[in-house]
């Protein structure tokens, strides 16, 4: 609880509900994503959503959002019933979300998106007045250096969203909605999106916040909601909570470990970097990988660490430097000339480049080795379902739903299919980044369980992540970067929580 809160809890029974929601429900085929929900807001609150993938918070965010009509059920806002479908509707009574999936225009500019969609923003506004007042809004999210004018397609994605936050401060609303926010962000910005949060209900708004980070929620929340299968757990102030606990409260049973035990390192080198230079990085970068070995790379947002995948991955150019894979020299020269020599690359943007929606899971799960279940240009069809089948049996991807699209899966599953579909490739190299953005602790531990196996199988795996934890538990070697340089590399066993974020941030902390 947050200490001078405007709801001090004791008092909550008296109070009104600012939104109260009484068994809803939603189906989609013969899933139901919501059943006979019950969900209380307090006035100047915010409560945590929290839940396993699929279990049901984005679509309770959308139907708040007037996306979604609900089967049955019933909604109040401070005390009167309403009904939130269409979305008109819903902005009418007061609510406004920052969804999961961002949904700037990119082709837009960014003052544009800062006012689209908005009732009541003069038409004629002046160009240099929309302008002023996009400067206000980005500078509230901390993007003073992003220019109104530029368009959006050219933001990085934790760029938009901090930008679909500057979206929402616009809104005079009563009820704000956060579907994972941070996501896609660093800890630094992180801060920054908690802070606005902090501010917004301190102002007596009320904040649902949905994430799968929840060291976060302690930060933040004043209570917390589990969803379970669609269903909902009574809400609980965050003061009587640990994170256990609340891991407890999502999955039904304790998580065991969260991060697999490390394995013995090849002696020979599988991977050479050698002054490896590139868009994003002001100087050479060097290191090596081994058989077997983890090696995570870490830093804020534009540090160099996701330049450095892209790299190795033939994304980019212009690229020097030498990269050896088993002693024999890799063109960086296309994406298709890494994948040939084994390196399998994830993206962490999923929805430019990592999934295709409209595609069954299925056919995301082979798109990178089809060909090789392929005779004389034929698919076969029982090879393909087989190793799909495999594939997606080891990653918690529900078996039946195969057929499903990947844009029908919530964020969280489409992550699981944007990692998984590499590992029917038999790569030698795996590149990720940002591996389990948007992934619920459960399957969280299944990626890292299975990044184990590869490992043991002798693969060698690079992971450009911004989640302190994650690099810390997860990998055998940690090399932080900072503004296009690498500042540190050494074994997992010579750094602390505190040493990291320290480097991370680097002099910028004083
Ligand atoms: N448009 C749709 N068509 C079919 N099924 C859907 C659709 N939208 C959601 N679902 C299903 O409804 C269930 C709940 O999904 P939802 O997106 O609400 O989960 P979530 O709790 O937000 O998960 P995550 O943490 O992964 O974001 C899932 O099984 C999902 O596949
Ligand atoms: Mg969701």
């Amino acid at each position: 609880m947050t200490p001078g809160h405007v709801n001090s809890g004791t008092g909550g029974a008296a109070e009104k509900p600012r939104l109260l929601v009484r068994r809803l429900s939603k189906r989609y085929g013969n899933v139901q994503a919501l059943a006979e929900v019950d969900f209380e807001l307090r006035p100047g609150e915010v409560m945590a959503l929290l839940g396993e993938n699929g279990a049901g918070k984005s679509t309770l965010v959308k139907v708040l959002s007037g996306l979604v009509q609900p089967d049955t059920g019933t909604i109040e806002i401070d005390g009167a019933a309403v009904t939130l479908y269409p979305s008109a509707r819903s902005q009418t009574a007061g609510v406004a979300v920052v969804h999961q999936e961002y949904s700037s225009v990119p082709t837009l500019s960014v003052a544009e998106n800062l006012v689209l969609g908005q009732a009541g923003v003069p038409s004629l506004w002046l160009p240099g007045r929309l302008r002023a007042r996009a400067r206000d809004l980005l500078s509230a999210v901390g993007l003073d250096h992003i220019d109104p004018g530029t368009l959006v397609e050219r933001l990085s994605v934790a760029e938009m969203q901090l930008l679909e936050i500057a979206r929402l401060l616009v809104r005079d609303a009563r009820i704000l909605i956060f579907d994972e926010p941070t996501a896609a962000l660093a800890d630094r910005e992180i801060e920054r999106v908690l802070a606005v949060i902090k501010r917004l209900a301190a102002e007596g708004r009320s904040v649902i916040y949905v994430t799968h980070r929840l060291p976060e929620v302690f930060r933040i929340a004043d209570r917390v909601t589990v969803f379970r299968n669609g269903r909902s757990l009574p809400a609980r102030p965050t003061s009587e909570l640990n994170v256990d606990a609340v891991i407890t409260m999502m999955l039904g049973r304790e998580l065991q470990t969260m991060f697999p035990k490390r394995g013995t390192l090849g002696a020979q080198a599988l991977l050479q970097v050698e002054a490896l230079k590139a868009p994003g990085l002001v100087e050479p970068v060097s290191f090596v990988i081994r058989p077997g070995e983890i090696v995570g790379l870490t830093g804020q947002l534009g540090s160099g660490a996701s330049a450095v995948v892209e790299a190795l991955a033939g994304m980019v150019s212009p690229v020097s430097g030498r990269v050896l894979l088993d002693d024999k020299e890799l063109s960086l020269r296309s994406r298709a000339a890494t994948l040939k020599r084994g390196i399998a690359y994830c993206s962490a943007d999923r929805k430019r480049d990592g999934t295709f929606a409209v595609r069954s899971i299925r056919e995301n799960l082979s798109s990178p080795w089809v060909r090789s279940v392929a005779r004389r240009g034929w698919i076969s069809a029982r090879g393909e379902r087989e190793r799909s089948g495999d594939i997606a049996s080891r990653f918690a991807i529900d078996v039946k739903r195969l057929a499903t699209a990947v844009g029908a899966l919530s964020g969280g599953n489409q992550q699981k299919v944007a990692v998984g579909k590499w590992l029917g490739a038999e790569p030698r190299v795996m590149l990720l980044e940002e591996p389990t953005r948007g992934v619920d602790v459960g399957a969280r531990a299944e990626i890292y369980q299975h990044l184990r196996d590869l490992c043991a199988a002798g693969l060698g795996i690079v992971v450009a992540s911004s989640d302190t934890a994650e690099v810390l538990g997860l990998s055998d070697t940690i090399a932080t970067f900072y503004r296009g340089r690498l500042t540190a590399i050494r074994p997992h066993a010579e750094w602390t929580v505190d040493a990291l974020v320290r480097e991370v941030m680097h002099q910028e902390a004083a």
